[in-house]
């Protein structure tokens, strides 16, 4: 039976348009299902639109339609999107679906049938962009700390979790288990976080009606953190225990942005406690980009569009560009002269270069057709474990999401297969007839060496790695052997490849 991996992405509010930062949590997370894929495993890779809520309600209020008519219109935006950056999700969960909506009051009852939820009253500050509770010591001139935004007060009868009584387990949890939460400095800020105190939370709203009612009591609606968390666990079928929670849960990975870190290792691991129900067992935060060295708001209407950018530069460059610029876990600058330095410099020159004058070398001298390898000599053979250590890079690297060194293993391989070309200059070699084993040798390792590049990156750039694989005479769908050197074979037809990407010069931009 292969082995199991389960990813997700945070549900996606539907009050806003998909801009890159939701587009990067996705991808991340796709390129880790793409590659565990790959690599043999059973991949359950889950996405989904969080629906509920005070802020969808006024969102819908002022456009002058329901909220449903609202999240239906929206979370078509992001299902599109998803299709055209190739995202290759198992499942779509909208909290709106009755299976959710079933999932959830099945978690909440469980959870209050535990002790853990009782009656209680309300009185704090709420800021209602962010959905949360603030105490008045917590606020910066009657302010939300996160956002900045005026708060209101709110006094209202409300179910409390005791999340208080959890404060010892959860911390426990985190100190044995070191890869828990990543980065670690977001770990070292959640102990700390942890350790001054967990106080009762609001697990309930009176004030909207757009939302999950509490079990047997309606004129409660369950907060909506509570009912947007428990999507992890509704989508793999709970509160049936068999089937695909029994297969996947705990998660392998939560992939989420750093904003929203507390309520993923806070919240959902408590109410997980409560339930009786095995901790996720990575939550990994990433950073946030800003545009051209600003935060992107819709004020500044400064927001990258990314259905622009994939028209304008292509699936493969946005996705490559994403993950290979900035270290996940660390902010990052979007900016459109970085991203096409990257498309000129790693793309049309390094990768797409290597495959077309090397190709075209074979087409040249062996009339397209690839020779038996002779002896290899020191320079081949360094090559080879070039290639070879790439494979277990990316492997090590992709474990702790570093997608960016990754990437930058796979490029150091397309650099050495580029200098080798220099070195062992083909063109020199044709032109002696003794050297035609030579020749064939050096053809042999150039292409196989892109070979594996171009399986390992298709985790990363789906299309461009069919296209070189089909260029490369690769056919079949690749298995655990097509990790070895050696997988191209000796009579294998190979055509002379396309351009790959095409230099975009800049400063017609
Ligand atoms: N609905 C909640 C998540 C519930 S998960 C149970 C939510 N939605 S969101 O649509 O506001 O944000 C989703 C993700 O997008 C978050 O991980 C957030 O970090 C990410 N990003 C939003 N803006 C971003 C940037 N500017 N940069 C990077 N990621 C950003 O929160």
């Amino acid at each position: 039976m292969k082995p199991s991996y389960y990813v997700t992405t945070p549900i996606y509010y539907v009050n806003d348009v998909p801009h890159i930062g939701h587009a990067y949590t996705t991808l991340a997370a796709d390129v880790l299902a793409r590659y565990k894929r790959l690599k043999g495993f059973d991949v359950f890779f889950l996405t989904g639109t969080d629906e509920h809520g005070q802020k969808v309600e006024k969102a819908a209020n002022a456009a002058g339609e329901t909220p449903l008519e609202l999240a239906d219109r929206v979370m078509k935006r992001f299902q599109s999107l998803w299709d055209k950056l190739e995202i290759s999700y198992s499942d779509f969960i909208r909290t709106s679906q009755e299976r959710h909506k079933k999932g959830v009051s099945e978690f909440f009852k469980r959870v209050q049938d535990k002790g853990d939820i009782y009656l209680g009253e309300y009185e704090d500050w709420y800021c209602t962009p962010c959905e949360t509770f603030w105490t008045e010591t917590q606020l910066i001139d009657f302010k939300c700390p996160d956002c900045n935004r005026p708060t209101e007060k709110l006094k209202e009868e409300s179910y409390f979790f005791r999340m208080s009584k959890y404060q010892e387990a959860l911390l426990a949890h985190i100190e044995a288990n070191p890869d828990f939460i990543q980065p670690k400095s977001r770990r070292n800020e959640i102990i700390s976080f942890v350790k001054e105190g967990l106080r009762d939370l609001s697990v309930s709203r009176t004030t909207f009606q757009w939302g999950i009612p509490v079990p047997e009591n309606d004129k409660h609606i369950v907060y909506v953190w509570f009912d947007a968390l428990t999507n992890y666990i509704t989508a793999l079928g709970y509160p049936d225990e068999e089937g695909n929670f029994s297969k996947y849960w705990p998660v392998d990975v939560h992939l989420i942005g750093k904003d929203i870190l507390r309520f993923h290792t806070v919240y959902w691991p408590t109410f997980l406690l409560a339930a009786g129900l095995p901790l996720p067992k990575k939550v990994f935060a990433h950073g946030w980009w800003t545009v051209e060295g600003q935060k992107m708001s819709k004020s500044l209407q400064n927001v990258v569009e990314p259905n622009m950018l994939v028209d304008k530069y292509g699936v493969d460059a946005v996705r490559y560009f994403l993950l290979r610029e900035v270290p996940f876990g660390l902010d990052g600058d979007f900016s459109h002269s970085a991203l096409i330095h990257r498309i000129n410099s790693d793309l049309a020159n390094d990768l797409g270069n290597l495959l077309s004058r090397s190709t075209a070398m074979l087409n040249k001298y062996f009339g397209g057709v690839l020779p038996e390898p002779g002896a290899p000599t020191e320079l081949d053979q360094a090559l080879r474990e070039k290639a070879e250590g790439m494979v277990t890079q990316v492997d090590s690297y992709l474990d702790e999401l570093a997608f960016s060194r990754a990437l930058q293993s796979i490029w150091e391989v397309i650099s050495a297969g580029n200098k080798y070309i220099d070195e062992t200059a083909p063109w020199t070699l044709a032109k002696d007839p003794a050297q035609k084993e030579r020749l064939g040798t050096v053809m042999y390792h150039m292409l196989e060496a892109q070979r594996i590049s171009f399986l390992l990156l298709s985790a990363f750039m789906p299309k461009t790695a069919e296209k070189g694989l089909c260029s490369l005479g690769v056919v079949g769908e690749p298995d655990q052997s097509s990790f070895t050197w050696g997988g191209l074979k000796a009579g294998t037809t190979i055509s002379k490849a396309e351009a790959l990407f095409p230099r975009i010069d800049e400063k017609a931009e």
